[in-house]
């Protein structure tokens, strides 16, 4: 059965145009209509393989967690639960829309810009993010700004999408056709400053970063027009729909012709690939001396106040 994490009315104003700005370039807004079907459609596709990487990672009582760029708050929701009675959670995110009605005593929602706004060194059990950072510019400092955030021996829990990890063969498989949409959805986002093939790259920039006990694992699925995925692909599409043709990406007719293919009962096709890395920051100082930590006074995040002791 599907459960819509976020339940809202979809009669907001707003749509693609991007803000611009360090950080605010976000091409998908969730002041957009569609964010709603999207933030729905990410949870169900995606929330399983999450929480068994948060699991596995041993995620539990006490910890303090921070999840960046929480979207429909369902694994905020999640770990502050897992953390409860003394852990917490920081949940963040440029437009907090949909994060707003979590609020609870051991969650704390914060509107925060992860590549302008101050964050505190040193302060976190487990920091996750899940399709963030490959949208934005400044993705490579980010990462680096969040290894800084996590105390020693906490994890990093990064997933980014990897849109070449597999690509269509028709000689296979006759379903195996890549949309014209979908294409030209790469193009625009690519246009933007996003980073498609961000996925396949953690791996290697979580080692270049110092954590160790680094690994990675990709999961990806088919999706049927009408599926999770389906919905997923369907409401990216039309808050880009615009964006796609005044770019001379796509025709009109292009575009209908491939919406129409969605509804199709028959049609199917793979679901981008999406790469969970992690690691954790070296608890032993001697090993610390090699990260190369930045140095933000304040916190708007989060105190220090009540933190779990950092040697675990
Ligand atoms: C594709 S959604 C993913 C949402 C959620 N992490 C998930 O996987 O279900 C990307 C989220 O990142 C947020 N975001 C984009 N730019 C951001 C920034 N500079 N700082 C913080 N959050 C940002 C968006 O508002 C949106 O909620």
């Amino acid at each position: 059965m599907t459960t819509n994490f976020v339940d809202m009315p979809p009669q907001f104003s707003g749509g693609a145009t991007p803000v611009l700005g360090p950080g605010m370039s976000y091409a998908l807004d969730n002041a957009a209509p569609q964010a709603v079907d999207r933030m729905n459609a990410l949870a169900e596709m995606f929330d399983v393989g999450t929480i068994r990487h948060l699991e596995s990672l041993g995620v539990t009582s006490g910890w303090r967690c921070l999840e960046v760029g929480g979207g429909g708050g369902s694994i905020a929701a999640w770990l502050s639960e897992r953390v409860e009675p003394t852990g917490q959670v920081v949940v963040t995110d440029i437009n907090t829309r949909f994060l707003e009605r979590l609020k609870g005593p051991n969650l704390e929602v914060v509107q925060h810009n992860i590549v302008t706004d101050p964050l505190p060194e040193r302060s976190f059990d487990l920091i996750h993010a899940r399709l963030v950072l490959m949208h934005l510019p400044e993705r490579d400092s980010v990462l680096a700004r969040l290894v800084g955030a996590l105390k020693p021996g906490g994890w990093l829990l990064d997933e980014e999408f990897d849109v070449t990890a597999l690509l269509a063969d028709r000689e296979l498989s006759p379903i195996d056709e890549v949309m014209k949409t979908e294409a030209a959805m790469v193009r625009v986002l690519t246009d933007r400053g996003v980073e498609m093939r961000f996925g396949r790259l953690l791996y290697g920039q979580l080692r270049s970063l110092g954590l160790t006990d680094v690994n990675s694992e990709a999961r990806l699925s088919m999706v049927g027009g009408r599926s999770a995925g389906g919905t997923f692909v369907r409401s990216a599409f039309e808050q880009l729909r615009e964006a796609m043709i005044a770019g001379g990406h796509i025709t009109a007719e292009e575009y209908a012709r491939d919406i129409k293919r969605l509804d199709d009962p028959n049609f199917a096709t793979t679901s981008p690939t999406l790469w969970a890395a992690w690691g954790r920051l070296p608890s032993s100082p001697l090993t610390l001396w090699r990260f190369p930590f930045e140095h933000d006074s304040a916190s708007t995040v989060a105190s220090e106040e009540g933190e779990r002791d950092a040697a675990n």
